[in-house]
Parts: structure tokens; sequence; C-alpha cells
């Protein structure tokens, strides 16, 4: 508002400004204590065994994917992600931390992947992310999903070699999957070179 009008002297734009401001704090109020209703009656179904509602799932895929969409953007991925070796590393990571919530290529449905809500996308079937993209998600996890957060336990250089492996995994077949799997060193063997030369990666976010 302008000053002249702030002292204008008839009264006429206070006279319309308080009314104004009395509705817009009732109706802020309305808001607070409806949302308050909601939460704090438990009316709320949190089971993961119904869907959420129309309204709160696109709410929070929305927003899932802003914000996995703006956490990336300043992610460098190495360009050796089709190098066979980074490859097969990553089908044996995967077969030992991913599969029995995503599945793979010949793989029944886990107990895990059925129970899971929001589910478990099968990862077989391709994503919808870039690489850099996958790479944050599986660094960090999706919180109230049951995504974990990788970055957590494991070094950016194997996170690449998962990452490196989604780009192959919706081509395999199972054959193709279970040989690519059989040829990775084991996961202790991984983890243990991480130990010599783990930290050679470590700049991204
Ligand atoms: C305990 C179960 C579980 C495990 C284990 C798991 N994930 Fe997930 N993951 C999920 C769930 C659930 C989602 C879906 C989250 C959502 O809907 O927002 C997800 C989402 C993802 C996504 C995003 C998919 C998309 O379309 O947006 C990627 C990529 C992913 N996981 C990769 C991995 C990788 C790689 C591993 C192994 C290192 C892994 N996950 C292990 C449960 C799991």
């Amino acid at each position: 508002m302008e000053r002249s009008s702030m002292s204008n002297p008839s009264g006429s734009k206070a006279m319309r400004f308080w009314p104004m401001a009395l509705l817009a704090g009732i109706a802020i109020l309305a808001i607070v204590g409806a949302a308050a209703l909601v939460i704090f009656s438990g009316w709320y179904n949190v089971a993961a065994d119904v869907p959420h509602t129309q309204a709160v799932y696109w709410l929070m895929q929305t927003s899932r994917d802003r914000s996995i969409e703006v956490h990336a953007v300043n992610i460098v991925a190495p360009d050796n992600l089709a190098d066979p070796k980074r490859v097969a590393d990553g089908a044996g990571l995967y077969a030992e931390m991913c599969s029995r919530c995503h599945l793979a290529p010949g793989m029944e449905r886990t107990e895990i992947s059925r129970g899971l809500y929001p589910r478990a996308p099968e990862l077989r079937h391709g994503v919808d992310l870039t690489p850099t993209e996958e790479f944050w998600v599986v660094k960090h996890g999706i919180k109230m999903t049951g995504m974990p957060a990788w970055g957590v336990t494991h070094s950016d250089k194997l996170l690449w070699d998962l990452v490196a492996f989604l780009q192959k995994l919706p081509e395999l077949t199972p054959d193709q999957y279970r040989a690519l799997v059989k040829s990775a060193p084991s996961h202790e063997e991984m983890m243990g070179t991480e130990a010599d030369h783990g930290h050679e990666d470590h700049t991204h976010h």
C-alpha cells in the first residue's frame, strides 16, 4: 500500500482493510484447524495394504519426481558406464542388494516385493530416470518408501557400477542375467577393493 493512501484521513481504506484481514485470519485458522483434525484424529490410514487417495498419491509422486530432478542436477556421470567390467560388477551387487525388492529377469515375485507400498518398480522394465537421477536415488534412497540410502554403506564407485548395470538390465534375458551375475566378484571382494581405492570419486553428491 502506498504512503499517500495510508495517510488518507477519510478512513475508507482502513474500513475495507480490517474486515478483509479478519476474514483472512479466520480462513487460515480454519485451514490449520482442519489439518490438525486430520492429523491428530488418526483419520488418514497409513497401512501399506490400502492405497493412497488420489490427492495424496499425486502430492507424493509430484514432490518425489521434482525432488529427484532438482537434487540430481549437479551430478556428473563417469564416462565409462558402458564398460563391461562395471556392468558385471553392478550385476553382482544388484542380485544381492536390489533384486529381492526390484526383482530381475527370470525371477518370481518375492514376499517383500508383494508387500511393499509404494511398490518397488521392476527395474528390468526400465525407468523414467536419467543415469544421474538413478545414481542420486540409489545413493540417498527415498523417504517413506522402503527404498534405502545405499550411499550410507557403499562408495560412489560401487553405486556407479550399479547404475551402469541398470542401463543394460532391460535388454537382458534370464540366462544373460544369470551369467552376468555369476561373472561378478563376490560382494566382499568388491567391498574389499573399495577399502583400498574407494576414495577416488567421493566428490559427487
Ligand atoms: C527394501 C526394498 C528395496 C531395496 C532392497 C531396494 N529398493 Fe529401490 N526402491 C524401493 C521402492 C519401494 C521404490 C519406490 C519408491 C517410490 O515409489 O518413490 C524404489 C525405487 C527405486 C528407484 C527409482 C525408480 C523409479 O522409477 O523412480 C531406483 C532407480 C531404485 N529403487 C534402485 C535400487 C537399487 C539399484 C537397489 C539396490 C542397490 C535398490 N533399489 C534396492 C525399494 C527397494
